[in-house]
């Protein structure tokens, strides 16, 4: 196991502009005073521009108390160090010596110590690939043997990330769902497409109940890999005070459980995720789904404003949970973080659009992550959005009255996902997120087929007969999020299939249900939302219209046959 270690840590390089680390996978058992690994160091690129770079690091004493230490690497390319802080750094050719201030110069058991610098580089910037702390080789197992380097029976090492994981792989099929999907009448024409495995409490890591765990579907995935590439899509979904603008998917963790959310979720999660033996994946993460949009349109002084909301926007810990995941996450080099953002019919208006990208950012450089840590975005996830509205354009106009005045665009600025999630992508880079993000698409429900998809625009009568009668989307109203009527399956899973996307995905698998029609008991935290029950005449989310939602549908999360077979009836492309 050291040489897997070390082999991790050997392989490691930037791909231009995106910026790295180097860290060591986290012994399982670390704190249990199992671990023989005598130091840590996690050394992170935060910023890289022509040039030059900065880098964080952070390393963590296992051994005795120190009252003074030293940490050195060396460097295989030409990076030197310019300036440094909390640390006197130096630099002897290749080989850079990061000693205490006095202020940071005792290190206890377990303590961490942090400090950071500048550098200049060219060509690539390689990251160091072994640390020692007072001469003590970190990040491996210091338990004697000698190490003969890597071997022919080490796992794969893993490279650089690649611009878009899903170029060129194969997805992974989620047993589980696969199986019920094959279960329904003419469920086996889908039932072999990649969906998200949603980690939606603590216990989906183990497993719950005969479930499979996080292992278990990274097992099962190494054995679907064969000698290809594969992508596993993993969503994670249980941040303290989830869902706080509906009741459907509030979850296990209390408005406040943050230091829980970060223990016993991101914790063990990123450990599993950076085990070696899984460096063959290419591990897809979307990240809280919902959250930092409500942020922005549900808290006072909106009409939208719920009380949970104002409580997780004054208590940070969305955006401090957001940012924690994917510091950790992004911590393994085979690891893809895609932050959730919401859709076109939620933050496509101006007020929201802006406003959410600047939180997005806030999100994405808290808790010691880096923008270099989001390798993209999704948008739509588990919505109903259409991927593109064809029938009419948001510059059209009808009798000299725009399409933004339509009751159904309600001067929102997008139409549809696809021009959405393009425009949201410039605007994050414009702030600063990598020039290479990209965008991922849900469609696994928003196909809009069947006999009530318009085949041509709507009459020119006016602007809202004109948008009605032309658009896919047949939802009352654009905010209706449960269980709509009318839905079908939208475009299959596929790589890179437009500019600026990487790639249409089913992150929500179809025919779970978004929420029950009424209320029903549960241990999981899960509320009644009337947006589930059809007979709900709105509140201000959805202009205080019908939901739309169908009948009799079970909890979030649980098998919902006849949502499955409306979504196969109403697929479009049509299966
Ligand atoms: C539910 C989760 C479920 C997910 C995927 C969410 O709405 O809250 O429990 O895993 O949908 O179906």
């Amino acid at each position: 196991m050291n040489r897997t270690r070390i082999a991790l840590l050997a392989a490691l390089a930037l791909v231009s502009g995106t910026a790295g680390t180097a860290m060591a996978a986290l012994p399982t058992g670390t704190g249990t005073g199992a671990s023989a690994v005598p130091c840590t160091v996690d050394y992170k690129v935060q910023n890289q521009w022509g040039g030059g770079f900065s880098a964080a690091v952070t390393v963590t004493n296992h051994g005795a108390a120190k009252n003074a230490w030293a940490v050195k690497w060396s460097y295989a390319g030409d990076q030197k160090v310019t300036q440094g802080w909390n640390t006197r750094i130096s630099q002897s050719g290749a080989q850079v010596t990061a000693a205490n201030e006095s202020y940071n110069a005792s290190l206890a058991t377990g303590g961490s110590v942090s400090f950071g610098f500048n550098a200049t580089y060219s060509g690539s910037n390689a990251l160091p690939a072994a640390f020692t702390l007072d001469g003590v080789t970190c990040n491996v197992d210091g338990g004697g043997g000698t190490d003969p380097g890597p071997g022919p029976t080490d796992p794969p090492a893993p490279g650089t990330r690649v611009d878009n994981p899903y170029a060129g792989a194969k997805g992974y099929v989620n047993p589980e769902w696969s199986a019920k999907a094959a279960a329904e009448p003419g469920g086996a024409a889908v039932a072999r497409q990649p969906t998200g495995v949603w980690l939606d409490r603590t216990a989906a890591i183990e497993g719950v109940g005969t479930g499979m765990g996080l292992r278990d579907h990274l097992d099962e995935a190494l054995k679907q890999k064969g000698a290809g590439e594969l992508f596993i899509q993993l969503v994670i979904y249980n941040l303290p005070g989830r869902d706080c603008a509906a009741l459907a998917s509030n979850g296990e963790l209390g408005a406040t459980e943050i230091d829980k959310y970060k223990r016993d979720y991101i914790d063990p999660i990123a450990a599993i995720l950076a085990d070696p033996k899984y460096a063959s994946l290419r591990i897809v993460t979307t990240v809280e789904i919902d959250s930092l949009p409500n942020l922005v349109t549900n808290v006072t002084p909106r009409p939208t404003a719920t009380p949970n909301c104002d409580v997780m926007k004054a208590n940070g810990n969305y955006v401090k949970g957001v940012g924690y995941a994917l510091n950790k996450l992004g911590n393994a080099p085979n690891v893809y973080n895609y932050v959730d953002a919401g859709h076109h019919g939620w933050l496509g208006w101006d007020d929201n659009f802006g406003p959410s990208a600047d939180l997005f950012k806030q999100a994405a450089t808290a808790e010691g992550a880096t923008v270099g840590d989001v390798h993209g975005f999704i948008v739509n996830t588990a919505n109903y959005s259409a991927l593109k509205e064809n029938n009419f354009t948001i510059d059209d106009s009808v009798n000299g009255v725009p399409v933004r005045q339509s009751k159904w665009v309600d001067w929102n600025r997008y139409t549809d996902e696809l021009s959405y999630a393009q425009a949201m992508r410039n605007k994050l880079v414009s702030i600063g997120f990598d020039t290479k993000l990209g965008m991922l698409i849900d469609t696994s429900r928003n196909g809009w087929g069947g006999s009530a998809r318009p085949a041509q625009p709507g009459p020119r009568t006016n602007v809202d007969t004109y948008v009605d009668g032309g658009r896919y989307d047949r939802r009352i109203h654009l905010g209706n999020w449960c269980n709509q009527a009318g839905a079908g399956l939208g475009e299959r899973p596929q790589a890179a299939p437009a500019a600026g996307i990487d790639a249409y995905v089913w992150m929500k698998p179809p025919g779970e249900s978004d929420g029950a029609s009424k209320a029903i008991p549960n241990d999981e935290g899960k509320g009644f939302d009337r947006m589930c029950d059809p007979t709900y005449t709105g509140n201000p989310r959805n202009n205080n219209s019908m939901s739309g939602a169908l009948p009799d549908a079970p909890l979030s999360g649980q098998w919902f046959s006849a949502q499955f077979q409306q979504l196969l009836k109403n697929a479009h492309p049509a299966l």
